[in-house]
């Protein structure tokens, strides 16, 4: 039966001995569109990854890929799906061009046909270049770059990237955003994994938060940021007399009550048009003559989403998670 939804999972639940990896989840992916599962370390994205992908079995649940069930048709799911895992798949002793070649006979396409096409999967994910030059000298954007053009070798209706963009920095997670734009708009269907916020608002129709293996929030970019009350306006008063003052232009400027911490001379609003309620704000402040020791536009991390959506910070499992970009953009005066 034809279905317009390329991934349906339904009630995953993974254990490992006494641990529950995964508490009973729902995904749902239409075809044609990309959703994000976004989540910290541990929280179980790369166990759904797998079951989706016909590397692990669930304990419990059912999932539907690419019009078969993971549990009753593996291969037939396999033949249908690109994954590029969270550990590279390609191997590094072989040059880039000698990894995708290899790729394309494990997918039984005759040697011509699979230098064809590794060709011009090089060409492009930007690796001409560096085609022939073994895969360890890579840097980890070309690497990334090259894991993605190796789940492309054969022309997989859906694709996952778990966590395709950790340990990139930020130019490297930016050109390999881009790439995933291009793949994106030509109407791949992606499942892709990420811990950070503005990964998953940039790239995803749909974004599911997961922690401790369970859904806390799903929704797009714009719904989760209602949920969580979207950027924040932060003004700091040199003079703690002025604190009551800079809250009510605060207020004025965003339409939105603000909290105030008088020991930190600090107030701090939701705010639904970032730049312009901080242009507003300032001219007020300025005009007032109210000085201020700082004065900024402030995203929720990933960490104050889960604050909010949890009422708990979310528990980092290992040293990785600690890098959390936090994003701040600041006007000083
Ligand atoms: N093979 C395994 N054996 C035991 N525990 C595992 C195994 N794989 C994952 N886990 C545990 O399951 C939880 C979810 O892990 P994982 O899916 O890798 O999370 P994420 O990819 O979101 O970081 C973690 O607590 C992890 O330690
Ligand atoms: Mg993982």
């Amino acid at each position: 039966m034809p279905s317009s939804r390329a991934i349906q999972a339904t009630g995953l639940v993974k254990r490992y001995g006494d641990k529950t990896a995964l508490a009973g989840i729902d995904i749902d992916v239409e075809t044609g569109t990309v959703t994000a599962v976004l989540g910290p370390n541990g929280a179980g994205k790369t166990t759904a990854v797998r079951i989706l992908t016909t590397l692990t079995e669930a304990d419990e649940g059912t999932a539907i890929v690419a019009g078969f069930d993971v549990r009753r048709d593996p291969m037939e799911v396999r033949s249908r799906i690109g994954l590029a895992a969270q550990d590279a798949t390609v191997d590094p002793l072989l040059t880039g061009r000698e990894n995708l070649v290899m790729l394309g006979e494990l997918h039984h396409l005759d040697r011509k046909t699979a230098t064809r096409r590794a060709g011009e999967l090089l060409t492009r994910f930007s690796l001409d270049d560096a085609a022939d030059r073994v895969v360890s000298g890579y840097s980890g954007g070309m690497r990334r770059r090259l894991d993605l053009g190796a789940t492309l070798v054969a022309n997989p209706e859906v694709l996952f990237l778990d966590e395709p963009t950790t340990g990139l920095d930020p130019r490297a997670r930016r050109e390999l955003w881009e790439t995933l734009d291009t793949l994106v708009g030509q109407g791949t269907t992606v499942l892709l994994t990420t811990q950070y916020l503005d990964e998953a608002e940039r790239l995803a129709d749909d974004i599911v938060v997961i922690d401790h293996g369970r859904i806390i929030a799903r929704g797009n970019s714009a719904s989760l940021k209602r949920q969580v009350g979207g950027e924040q306006i932060q003004v700091v008063v040199t003079d703690r007399a002025d604190l009551a003052a800079a809250a009510t232009a605060l207020e004025a400027a965003t339409g939105h009550e603000p909290t105030r911490n008088e020991g930190a001379r600090q107030a701090t609003a939701s705010t639904s048009d970032g730049v312009a309620a901080l242009s507003v704000l300032a001219a007020t402040l300025r005009d007032a003559g109210i000085a201020v020791d700082d004065l900024g536009l402030h995203q929720p991390t990933l960490d104050e989403v889960f604050l909010t959506l949890t009422g708990a910070p979310p528990e980092h499992e290992d040293e990785e998670a600690g890098g959390m970009p936090a994003r701040k953009r600041e006007v000083r005066s």
